[in-house]
């Protein structure tokens, strides 16, 4: 499908791994330039490196900041004060214990996890609005709607985002901008591999095992019983950033493998 989004220029948050690395080549395949974020400026020159190669055809640029600071938006913004789409990716999360987590635990998830993709849709939405024209996508998940007890503060920041994204949408009212969110179900990505390394912290079983292990015990409803590829995700959030998906609006879109049981 012709998506209409060659030229446009997107800062896909948290895009030098998994599902934000995904969304940033989908993005990229139908002719944006990505602004790619991530901590570690070497990493992220390579994935930059590595996009342009892939598609020679747009402008990659690299915008290493930590985000989850005041200091890191605010230099980001500087050095790009307009983009025509903003993917709210960055997220962290562990499994955790209710029991042992502190204030400092759940003010950090809130920091992260919502904070960060608040500054910059505060910055950004505007500017789209005088525009007339742009796209913002928070990456919730499907804990959003579904809290899991074993990731308690990573749930609520979760469900927060679809209520910050809503928010957002309703400032959007007959204007061209847009605000939605996309809430992955269990998608293989380093962050994945990693906590699924402390979920099982004794198993000596390997990735794969681990992998059909969770789902089967802690993924149950999931009806693909298998984890989703990140650019599954990627194609849906292109989409969505796209001109095609101009009524899609306040909308919390699901691309959850049929995880959550409920029809709304
Ligand atoms: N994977 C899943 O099963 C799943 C399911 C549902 C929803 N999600 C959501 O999808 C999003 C991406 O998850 P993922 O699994 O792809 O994550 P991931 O593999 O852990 O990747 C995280 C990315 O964020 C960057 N990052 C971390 N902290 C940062 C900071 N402070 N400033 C800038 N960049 C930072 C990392 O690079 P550096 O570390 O180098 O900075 C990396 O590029 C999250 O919002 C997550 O909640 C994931």
């Amino acid at each position: 499908m012709e998506m209409y989004l060659t030229g446009k220029t997107a800062l896909v948050t948290g895009s030098t791994k998994g599902i934000g690395k995904a969304i940033a080549f989908e993005l990229a395949k139908e002719g944006v330039d990505v602004l790619i974020n991530g901590r570690n400026e070497a990493v992220v020159l390579d994935v930059v490196r590595e996009l342009k190669e892939q598609y020679p055809m747009t402008n990659p640029l690299p915008a290493a900041f930590d985000i989850a600071t005041i200091d890191g938006t605010n230099q980001l913004t500087k050095a790009f004060p307009e983009v025509d789409i903003l993917v709210n990716n960055l997220g962290i999360f562990t499994n955790s214990d209710y029991f042992k987590l502190t204030d400092e635990d759940w003010k950090h998830y809130f920091e992260v996890n919502v904070l960060s993709g608040n500054r910059l849709a505060q910055f950004y939405l505007p500017k789209m609005l005088v525009k007339d024209s742009g796209r913002i996508v928070f990456i919730a998940s499907e804990v959003a709607v579904m809290p899991d007890e074993e990731m308690p503060q990573y749930s609520m920041s979760k469900t927060m985002q679809l209520s910050l994204s809503k928010t957002l949408a309703k400032l959007t009212k007959g204007s061209k901008v847009t605000v939605n969110t996309v809430m992955p179900g269990s998608t293989m990505t380093e962050g994945v591999v990693e906590m699924l390394e402390n979920w099982f912290p004794d198993s000596t079983e390997d990735l794969v095992e681990k992998g059909r292990r969770f789902m089967s015990e802690n993924r149950p409803h999931s009806l693909i019983q298998k984890f989703i590829e990140p650019e599954e995700i990627g194609r849906m959030v292109a989409f969505v950033s796209s001109p095609m998906a101009s009524a899609f609006n306040g909308a919390a879109i699901r691309v959850d493998g049929g995880l959550v049981p409920t029809l709304y």
